[in-house]
């Protein structure tokens, strides 16, 4: 039951176009609102137009920071909206237009006319910048700075040595569906329906801002068209429709244009990489450092922790690992699919790569040598690590063996073909959660637990957790989540929400298994009912290092007259436990290893520094592979018995697919042309 590739139970709902998003929800006498974003890149607000709006058609109000209801403080700066005149980034708001349709609501705001004293504003990230700072801590808790051993004299002393500085451009989230929220008060409570990955967080941070009670709000994500991290804290959608609401009366829809999506739901920011590998000649790592620099914006501090997969990756007796940022008048960075690790396994697996040829060792075997007894950081033992396996297995597979190792050599026609590959790892992360489990006397086992489904299947391997846990077909369990009122749980995020919720449920399921053996005589008509929190087990210090590996193999073809690079096929071997449902697991991999293919080849935001903002901001400049660029991605799994990590002994995948892909992809444009590319996206002008 557990593994097997149960169907999404909500998969015709959504064909069908049942399934209802957040921007679906309609209460009678609904009215639409839409922000207006600031339109210099640093300043103030010195005059607003408001009175010609109000007499536009359908226009019922114009909030600004003059009238917008007083929000209380909140944990995330970038929600404190409309409560001053202050411009800290283009695309900041500065008023939301609430009218009785979408079009006037549109309209309005198109016909706002604002002043601004603007100021000179800096948006350039540079290595060499005296404002350059190192912060307490990069994103994730870990700390910023990490020193062990003598890196500077085991670096000397190596006999083979990499320097190299990567660089990558900012990138953007772009869910399919936009961040969007309907709210609505009565008697004393707020009720949104929000595209969030955790209706939880929303809910408390309304409370924040709005002085309420949590038990005054309801905060609902029932379906959500992927996230990608952009969603894993609350947006400005959802606290602009509660404040429009509440000044007008009326339930409100906010609704973001995708256009301005860039400027207010974070990005993985730019990042610029100096990896150093010391090595003897057997190709065994001596000396690691990994300095990354990157920018914030003057708004919150968010550090993409970049540094820290080369805490966990290979043997480094001597090793430094370093993040610094630097605040500019920026839009807020944030989380985008495995934060860290992407960007930084982009350029730790690329030096890697580097060493391969520059000890003249195979880039698995290389790999192989340096597979620690511990994890390098910590000291502590693995929970379980089968990078090797899945290195092994993938070139097996792929037919890694034919490889001619000389790059620049394999010639068809005008094409150029490399293939590449490149480790991948994503730590394991489990957050408290609560769940209920009960039977009732219609024979079926209703679980309720605020899980979120962004796109993943959450229901469904919650209900193959639950069946197995109660014994019991599939079929009479059915799962309620998306809803603040249920029991807490932890957003859809850091790949931990199946591990999360599924503790939960899966302990819930077991008390009421147990319930329902002591039980005597028929089941009372409102059945039997189990709770669950794992708030003791989650909290526990974990005795081991727990973190998912994978390794992913690429063959590019590089077009010598356009430059253009495509992936041929590409296959990612993971080891991430136990696989819990086969069809899902799978979608989740080759969706994450699909990202990878546009981070390395077309995904990327441009900063034009006299605009002061990126200047993609829609589907049309910001490329995201179609079908076409995916040609055959292939995922393939180990299975784990990992016995650390759960009661399902699983770790989370939604990230990791992501993490190795760029270097795969990189590492194989090497191969191909004998020419090493240390920036990303490889698009055609830097390759001709
Ligand atoms: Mo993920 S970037 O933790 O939603």
């Amino acid at each position: 039951m557990l593994g097997a590739p149960a169907v999404r139970r909500e998969a015709v709902e959504k064909a069908a176009g049942a399934a209802r998003y957040a921007a679906e929800h309609t209460p009678s006498g609904c009215v639409y609102g839409w922000p207006v974003p600031a339109a210099v890149p640093r300043g103030r607000v010195t005059a607003l137009g408001t009175a010609e709006v109000l007499e536009m058609p359908g226009v019922l109000a114009v909030l600004t920071h003059e009238n917008a209801p007083r929000l209380g403080q909140p944990d995330d700066p970038t929600l404190r909206l409309l409560q001053d005149d202050r411009v800290p980034h283009r695309g900041w708001y500065i008023a939301l237009v609430v009218a009785d349709t979408l079009e006037n609501a549109r309209a309005g705001a198109a016909a706002l006319r604002v002043g601004y004293e603007a100021e000179e504003h800096d948006v350039r990230l540079t290595g060499d910048r005296p404002d350059i700072y190192t912060p307490e801590e990069a994103n994730g808790g870990h700390p910023a700075v990490r020193e062990r051993g003598d890196f500077e004299g085991a670096y000397a002393a190596a006999d083979v040595r990499v320097d190299a500085s990567y660089r990558l451009t900012a990138l953007h989230n772009h869910p399919m569906e936009p961040h969007a929220a309907t709210a609505q008060w009565g008697d004393g409570r707020l009720t949104v329906w929000d595209s969030s990955q955790g209706s939880g967080p929303v809910r408390d941070t309304l409370a924040q801002l709005f002085g309420l009670d949590r038990k005054q709000i309801t905060a609902v994500s029932e379906h959500v068209g992927g996230g990608f991290g952009s969603k894993g804290t609350p947006r400005p959608p959802v606290v602009l429709a509660a404040m429009a609401a509440r000044h007008t009366g009326r339930p409100v829809k906010v609704s973001l244009p995708r256009r301005q999506m860039p400027a207010v739901v974070g990005h993985r920011a730019p990042t610029l990489h100096h990896v150093r590998l010391g090595a003897g000649a057997d190709g065994r790592i001596t000396a690691l450092a990994h300095d990354v620099v990157t920018q914030t914006s003057r708004v919150k501090e968010f550090v993409e922790q970049a540094a820290v997969p080369a805490r966990v990756m290979y043997v480094s007796p001597n090793s430094r690992t370093v993040h610094r940022v630097v605040a500019l008048d920026v839009p807020t960075p944030s989380w985008m699919r495995a934060p860290g690790e992407a960007p930084g396994m982009y350029a730790l697996e690329s030096a890697m790569d580097e060493l391969a040829v520059a000890t003249g060792l195979d880039p698995v075997e290389l790999r192989l040598r340096n597979e620690p007894a511990t994890e390098p950081d910590s000291g502590l033992p693995f929970s379980s690590r089968n990078l090797a396996a899945c290195l092994r297995r993938g070139a097996e597979v792929f037919g890694w063996e034919e490889r001619d190792p000389r790059p620049g050599v394999t010639r068809e026609g005008g094409l150029l073909l490399g293939t590449g590959v490149a480790a991948s790892t994503y730590p394991v992360l489990i957050a408290p959660s609560r769940a209920t489990a009960h039977l009732g006397a219609d024979g079926v086992h209703r679980i309720r637990v605020n899980a979120t489904d962004i796109g993943t299947g959450a229901r469904t391997v919650l209900a193959q957790i639950a069946a197995e846990a109660l014994d019991t077909p599939l079929e009479t369990v059915t799962v309620e989540i998306g809803s603040s009122d249920l029991p807490a749980a932890p957003l859809a995020g850091g790949s931990c929400g199946t591990a999360s919720w599924g503790w939960a449920v899966h302990k819930a399921c077991t008390l009421l298994a147990k319930r329902l053996a002591d039980h005597r005589g028929p089941l009372p008509a409102e059945g039997l009912t189990a709770s669950a929190d794992t708030k003791e087990e989650t909290g526990r210090e974990p005795a081991h290092a727990r973190h998912a590996f994978g390794a992913v193999f690429c063959e590019a073809q590089v077009d010598t007259v356009t430059g253009e690079v495509a992936v041929r096929r590409m296959l990612g071997v993971f080891a991430a436990g136990r696989i819990l449902n086969a069809r899902t697991a799978r979608s989740q991999f080759i969706g994450g290893m699909t990202m990878g293919i546009g981070m390395a080849l077309m995904e990327g935001s441009t900063m034009d520094e006299r605009f002061g903002d990126y200047a993609e901001c829609d589907l049309a400049s910001y490329h995201v592979p179609v079908c076409a660029d995916v040609r055959s991605v292939e995922a393939q799994w180990i299975e784990e018995d990992d016995p650390h990590l759960n009661p399902m002994g699983s770790k989370g995948i939604g990230e990791i697919g992501i993490v190795g892909t760029a270097a795969a992809v990189a590492n194989a444009v090497h191969h191909a042309t004998g020419v090493r590319f240390r920036e990303l996206p490889l698009t055609p002008d830097k390759l001709v």
